[in-house]
């Protein structure tokens, strides 16, 4: 992992607007880098619980991180937009672009961050869009500085962020490639300079134009789901046929032009950014005039995941009504606590529906999924969650599900009936314990402890 100080042109001075999981683990990262960097937010609880040492969310090695580079003097917080803009320069844009009810991005935030961006300016600025945003919207970030602040130099550029949730710490201080979209030499300069002590330890930087920059992200996310959604389909094929999904994703994944990652069958992806972002690509190419529906296709075999693994409960235990399903994970993947989207809820929703009684546990996420569906009851030890359960659903692979003791899960459980909806679980011993096992896209085991 790089470390330190940044050389060649320097360290700069950079201001960050957003402190979510783009903007403050970038803000953290380029403080490591050995940049000055002050960050904001919007929200003001935020901004205090960061000011106190706290980080608003679970990111591993996150808080850590951010310790380390308040102390070193690196990273502070500030309340206002103007207070990181004022004297740097270059501010990064982070902040959210949820979905309208049509799937277009609402880019009202990013408008206001420009807008203040341009008031607060003191100096020639770069401004670089780091939040996933449609083509076309750096463009419009430029109109709105140079309308705002005509006396002003703003450079503009588009720097997509490829995190992942649960490693962006690593993804930011090792990232598998840097993408800067940039049109003049000055914002292409300075964002070399941003990123020098990765590009010098070999981390491998694509420059492009803004509108390739903006488009590659929508395009990656867009393609990884659509694999997932693949070998979700895949899925129900296998089961049909009783065939064995994974092996045949190994068998796909050893061609490398198809590669072994985002090929694991399951109850689908969810989370703040694939979802998202994929309505507001699908939106965006049809007010392109191309209609991509393969896009839509592959959002309903990512719905339809989850009405399989529901369809497996219901085939286990018959009817639905007053029994007590557990979900062992909650969040809408391993090591985050965030439940948006989250694949665990969209099925907790439809067994409270069809009047089951709900158990989710989640080493992380157990709060927030309260918050989220407060129908459903939480805890933070799994076996509470199984105590009297007719039946279990494996709904995030955490280390902490994996390893369970399944031994002591039978011992807990009313019935042992076991749907591992992310083929976490080692389905030969549960079947060895006497659980009746059904996995994703393979064949279900019978261990006879149920009839
Ligand atoms: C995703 C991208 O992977 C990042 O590159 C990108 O920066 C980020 O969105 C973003 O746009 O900010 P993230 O949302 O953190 O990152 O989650 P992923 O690790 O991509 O997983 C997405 C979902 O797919 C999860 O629900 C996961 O459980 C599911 N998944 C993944 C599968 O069901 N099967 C797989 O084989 C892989």
């Amino acid at each position: 992992m790089v470390r330190g100080v940044a050389g060649g042109g320097g360290l700069m001075r950079v201001g960050v607007v957003g402190c979510g999981h783009v903007g403050l683990v970038t803000a953290a990262a380029l403080a490591h880098l050995g940049h000055e960097v002050l960050a904001t937010d919007a929200d003001h609880e935020k901004l205090a619980l960061l000011a106190r040492g706290g980080v608003p969310f679970f990111e591993p090695g996150l808080a850590e991180l951010v310790a380390e580079q308040v102390a070193a003097g690196r990273l502070g917080f500030a309340p206002e937009t103007a207070d990181v803009v004022r004297g740097r320069e270059l501010v990064l844009i982070c902040v959210g672009t949820p979905p309208r009810d049509d799937g277009e991005a609402n880019l009202a935030a990013v408008e206001r961050v420009a807008r203040a961006i341009a008031r607060a300016a003191t100096g020639p600025l770069v401004v670089v869009e780091k939040s996933t945003v449609p083509v076309g919207t750096a463009e419009r970030v430029r109109r709105t500085l140079e309308r705002e602040r005509p006396d002003v130099r703003f450079e503009v550029a588009s720097n997509p962020e490829f995190l992942r949730e649960g490693r962006a710490v690593r993804d930011a201080l090792s990232p598998d490639r840097i993408v800067v979209g940039a049109e003049t030499e000055e914002a292409r300069a300075a964002l070399r300079r941003l990123y020098e002590p990765l590009t010098r330890a070999g981390h491998r930087l694509i420059e492009t134009d803004i509108a390739t920059a903006e488009l590659a992200k929508h395009a990656c996310n867009a393609f990884l789901a659509t694999k997932v959604s693949f070998v979700n389909a895949l899925a129900r094929i296998c089961e049909r046929a009783g065939a064995d999904v994974r092996a045949v994703a190994a068998v796909m994944g050893s061609d490398p032009r198809i590669g072994p990652q985002f090929l694991e069958a399951g109850l689908g992806w969810g989370g703040y950014c694939f979802p998202k972002d994929l309505a507001a690509f699908g939106r965006l190419a049809g007010d392109l005039g191309y209609p991509f529906p393969l896009l839509e296709e592959v959002a309903r075999i990512n719905d339809e995941a989850v009405a399989a693994t529901l369809e497996k409960v219901r085939d286990a235990l018959w009817t639905l009504e007053d029994k007590r399903v557990a979900l062992l994970g909650l969040a809408f993947k391993p090591d985050t606590d965030d439940v948006r989207f989250s694949p665990a809820l969209a099925l907790a929703e439809l067994l409270l529906r069809e009047g089951a009684s709900v158990v989710g546990y989640d080493p992380h996420a157990a709060a927030a999924a309260k918050a989220e569906l407060p129908e459903m009851c939480v805890t933070e030890d799994p076996y509470e969650a199984a105590a009297d359960a007719h039946c279990a659903v494996v709904c995030t692979a955490w280390d902490e599900v994996r390893s369970l003791d399944l031994e002591r899960l039978r011992a807990v459980m009313r019935y042992p009936i076991l749907v591992d909806g992310r083929n976490a679980l080692d389905g030969e011993r549960a079947a060895a314990l006497g659980f009746s096992y059904h996995p994703i896209g393979r064949p279900s085991l019978d261990g006879g402890g149920v009839r």
